[in-house]
């Protein structure tokens, strides 16, 4: 068998050949190095932050210097003009478009005023116009608007924050609904950080710290779309959870302890009015059931709004309103 040199010798060409197909070869592996570099260096900007957050960090721009497209997208939650069968996130004077709600909820708050929710980033102006807390209300209100409640209740522990009154926050929860509320700012991590929500799951004795992280992406948001009622006169906020998560089950459970919201005005009969269970109602219905979470809706809506955008014409557009 004729060894390499003798090829080389007899066809002068197989030797530019191997040189080239040598060169080659070692050009590729240089780009592989340098890429596999490249990337090690880039894991390690992104572990570090530009700016230490602080553990009680209640300021949402201060996030945003760290996540700046996150914090765009979290400001953009200020416009209300979207409307879906659903409401969405327009203002909608509820009481106007529905005036038996006034005669059916007589005696109680929500019969004085009561607008359709809107984006997470009106939390604070919102609590503040309606007159629901025209009249002396508990703490526990401040509780699903603004991070600086996780703070707060850090701070002094979460009965004595809930007892105090409402007025008294007046001046120093002011930043709305926020990053602190659903992450770990070391980590960035979704963490629960209502104790309402602990509670409940400890009530039936699981821990939520165990849930996985999809379960997590609907958790964070049952921290504050659910029914709730506040327990006792140190209107301790609390999830009637214990029977079960149907209409039922929670009635049962209210029954059970005697609870009611209010009195009726006129027919002087004890009610119940269902908060905002947002969290429950998906609980029982099929996206639950087959996986999803919260949070995989707005990504898809918020993908096909933006298609919306860019390709004009597209059927989306007609939910925005005029
Ligand atoms: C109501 C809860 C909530 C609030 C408030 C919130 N986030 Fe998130 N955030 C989420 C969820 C849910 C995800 C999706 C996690 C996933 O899909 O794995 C997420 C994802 C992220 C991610 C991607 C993390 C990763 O590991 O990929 C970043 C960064 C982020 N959020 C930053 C922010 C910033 C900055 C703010 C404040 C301006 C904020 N978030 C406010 C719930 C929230
Ligand atoms: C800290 C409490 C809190 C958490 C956590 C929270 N929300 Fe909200 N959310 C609110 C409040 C309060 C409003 C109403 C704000 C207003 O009307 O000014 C609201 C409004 C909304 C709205 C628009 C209006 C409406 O009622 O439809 C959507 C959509 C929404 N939240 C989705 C979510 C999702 C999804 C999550 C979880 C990823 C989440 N929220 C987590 C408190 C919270």
């Amino acid at each position: 068998m004729k060894n390499i040199f003798d090829l080389v010798r007899a066809r002068p060409w197989t030797g530019w050949l191997l040189f080239l197909l040598t060169v080659f070869v070692t050009v590729c592996l240089g780009f592989l190095a340098s890429s596999i570099f490249e990337r090690r260096m880039e894991t390690k900007l992104v572990e570090k932050p530009f700016h230490e957050i602080d553990p009680l960090e209640t300021n949402n721009a201060v996030w945003g210097q760290n996540y700046p497209r996150q914090y765009e997208r979290y400001k953009s939650t200020k416009e209300g003009d979207f409307v879906s069968r659903e409401g969405g996130s327009v203002m909608i004077d509820m009481l106007e478009r529905d005036p038996r709600l006034v005669v059916l909820w007589a005696g109680y708050a929500f019969s004085r005023d009561y607008n359709q929710g809107r984006g997470h980033y009106n939390s604070i102006k919102d609590i503040q116009n309606t007159l629901r807390t025209a009249v002396p209300q508990a703490a526990t209100c401040w509780t699903c608007k603004s991070p600086k409640v996780v703070k707060l209740i850090e701070e002094k522990g979460a009965a004595a924050f809930y007892s105090g009154k409402w007025m008294e926050h007046i001046h120093d929860v002011t930043e709305p609904i926020g990053c602190l509320d659903c992450h770990d700012p070391k980590t960035m991590k979704l963490t629960v950080t209502r104790p309402a929500l602990i509670e409940a799951f400890q009530r039936q004795g699981k821990d939520v710290r165990q849930a996985t992280h999809q379960e997590m992406r609907s958790l964070v948001c049952a921290q504050c779309h659910v029914e709730y009622y506040f327990q006792g006169d140190g209107k301790y906020l609390t999830f009637p959870w214990d029977e079960g998560f149907t209409v039922e089950a929670i009635e049962e459970y209210y029954d059970n302890i005697r609870f009611s919201d209010w009195k009726h005005a006129l027919s002087k009969a004890p009610m119940l009015k269902a908060q905002h269970p947002d969290y429950e109602v998906w609980k029982l219905g099929i996206h639950a059931q087959r996986g999803l979470a919260c949070a995989d809706w707005p990504a898809r809506i918020v993908t096909c709004l933006t298609v919306g955008k860019e390709g004009s014409n597209s059927p989306i557009i007609k939910f925005k309103a005029r």
